[in-house]
């Protein structure tokens, strides 16, 4: 079993975003991921609720949540049959929190955005990842995800510089996209969407899928297809935005 944590104390950063579509993206390919949100905000939680029956299931454990009735141990338990855990952790998550929320990590994603704030947020955080949750660099365990990139802007650009001083791989470079709201409201991942639409974003995660675990790229039973979208590669593309609905592949 992986065990993921995405995490960057910077409130907004794509924490939610990056953990339930890597979760939607483990699950269309066959494994059995559960997906463990520990952000009193409860995003994740709400989005599993809004998947559909026909969609492959995710557990979810709320560890947001005090359960005086039960231990905490019990609380958090993940189910046998899990391949991969995805921790979704909370803004303004505290320095001391940092070691028992990655002890067990086989790779931490920090999302970042392009902004000057946000690049003095990642570099604190990476900091107290090394530093406080001694977390070695060479270890390859602590990845960046650029996120809702627009490239060829100047602050990209710093971001990219910012990143190669750290010592730290941009592990993917995830472009702004609507597709990421809709999905979110959906209950669905980029990779469960109909591919005409969210093709360039599915490409995007390739490089992030890799880093994880190249075996999990291929999936149990191998190189084939993700369960969703597949089929609707023929589709003429729709340059207009398409309702709620149409866009999730096997509605
Ligand atoms: N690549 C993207 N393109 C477009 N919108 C995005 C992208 N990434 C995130 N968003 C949007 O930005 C907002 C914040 O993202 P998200 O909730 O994933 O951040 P977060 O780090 O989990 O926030 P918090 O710290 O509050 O938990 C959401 O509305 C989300 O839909
Ligand atoms: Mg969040």
């Amino acid at each position: 079993m992986q065990r993921i944590v995405v995490l960057n104390p910077k409130g907004g950063s794509g924490k939610t975003t990056i953990a339930i579509n890597l979760a939607s993206y483990l699950a269309s390919r066959g494994h059995t991921p559960v997906l463990m949100d520990f952000d009193p905000q409860g995003s994740s939680l709400r989005w599993v609720k809004k998947r559909q029956p026909s969609q492959p299931p995710i557990h979810v454990i709320a560890a947001f949540e005090k359960d005086t009735r039960t231990t905490r141990a019990f609380q958090l338990r993940v189910p046998d049959e899990a391949t991969h855990v995805v921790v979704d952790t909370p803004a303004a998550l505290p320095g001391q929190e940092l070691p028992a929320m990655t002890r067990d990590a086989h790779k931490i994603i920090v999302p970042v955005l392009p902004s000057d704030i946000d690049i003095h947020a990642c570099s604190r955080c990476i900091r107290d990842l090394l530093l406080i949750a001694k977390i070695h660099r060479e270890d390859n365990r602590i990845g960046v995800v650029a996120n809702r990139i627009r490239r060829n802007t100047l602050i990209y650009q710093a971001l990219i510089r910012f990143l190669h001083t750290l010592g730290i791989p941009i592990v993917a470079t995830i472009r702004d996209s609507q597709n990421y709201v809709r999905a979110a409201e959906l209950g669905v991942g980029v990779h469960e969407m109909k591919r005409y639409l969210a093709q360039e974003d599915v490409e995007q995660w390739l490089p992030l899928i890799a880093w994880l675990n190249p075996q999990a790229a291929a999936g149990p039973s191998g190189e084939g297809p993700p369960a969703g979208g597949q089929e609707t590669q023929q589709d003429s593309p729709s340059a207009t935005s398409p309702p709620l609905t149409a866009v999730v592949a096997n509605a």
